[in-house]
């Protein structure tokens, strides 16, 4: 799951209610992102993910279409197997990293790469896809059914006949949902890469069973004595039926889901669920 990372951002001046989160754009699905670098040391050695939407793009061919492209950590590879690809992403911290990363790239990759900030449900660009993907966990900032259909339109008006849409989401853990509120699961320290501060890091669970919301604190405290802060990360629970039936009333047919970027069926003991669909031809 995206999180652990630190943000030199203050923290928010009165604490975050569930309440008051759990719609796209916000504090609770943004602030996480707001630190590019750590974002990268704490999940830049994730492959078997990257390794997947490269061999996909690869037989089906580009253009390629990503939804919440964050750093590029998929985006680069992708333009580096020969595809071209345009990246989507709302936070500017991650796009303007993207951007550095892609303005230290050879010219000719950088050619096929096209950037864009812009909200994934609501952005309209003069093109059509081969695939569409939405990778590690861009739906789960998508917090309601109607946000959830706003982005299914806009994926199918970017498609081209025949093309797919990828993505993959986390599983709804019991465990973490079922987790205390009051108290801290503390994480092994972490350094800053950019700051070089030693951290310790903990984080704090609230489940909202209704709206299906995991809010997650994330609380640094600096060990040479700084003040601490903590970053909020909202992340909707889609249970992989309610996904199922989403995909399907919205036209999308083929839906083949895999476990864990394995290419194996999913299992009750799945975390990440991969889900591959097209649209049916048209009259
Ligand atoms: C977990 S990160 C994944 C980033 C990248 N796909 C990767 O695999 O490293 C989720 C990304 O989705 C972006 N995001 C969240 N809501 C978005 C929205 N409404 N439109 C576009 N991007 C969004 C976040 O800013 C973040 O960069």
């Amino acid at each position: 799951m995206a999180r652990q990372r630190t943000s030199n951002a203050a923290p928010p001046a009165a604490p975050l209610s569930l309440q008051s989160l759990g719609r796209a754009g916000d504090l609770g699905a943004l602030a996480h992102y707001a630190d590019a670098a750590y974002y990268d040391l704490t999940y830049g050695a994730r492959r078997q993910d990257v390794d997947h939407y490269v061999r996909r793009a690869r037989e089906l061919g580009g253009p390629v279409l990503e939804y919440g492209a964050g750093t590029g950590r998929i985006t680069l590879p992708l333009a580096r197997a020969g595809l071209e690809v345009t990246g989507v992403e709302l936070a500017r911290p991650m796009l303007q990293a993207c951007e550095a990363r892609l303005a230290r790239a050879p010219r000719h990759l950088r050619g096929r790469v096209v950037l864009h900030q812009g909200d994934m449900r609501t952005l309209r660009l003069e093109r059509r896809y081969r695939l569409v993907i939405a990778p590690f966990n861009v739906l789960l900032h998508l917090y309601t059914r109607q946000e959830l259909a706003e982005l299914l339109e806009r994926v199918k008006e970017h498609l081209l006949p025949g093309g797919r849409f990828v993505f993959d989401v986390s599983v709804p853990q019991g465990e973490d949902l079922a987790r205390d509120p009051e108290r801290r699961y503390p994480a092994p320290d972490v350094r800053h890469p950019e700051t070089g501060q030693v951290l310790g890091y903990a984080e704090r669970f609230h489940y909202d069973p209704l709206r299906q919301l995991l809010l997650v604190w994330m609380e640094f405290s600096p060990r040479d004595g700084s003040p601490p802060w903590s970053v909020p990360l909202t992340h909707r629970q889609w249970f992989p039926q309610e996904l199922e039936a989403a995909l399907h009333h919205a036209g999308f047919v083929d839906q083949r889901w895999s476990a864990d970027f394995t290419g194996e069926p999913p299992d009750a003991n799945v975390d990440s669920l991969v889900v591959d669909c097209g649209l049916a031809p048209g009259p």
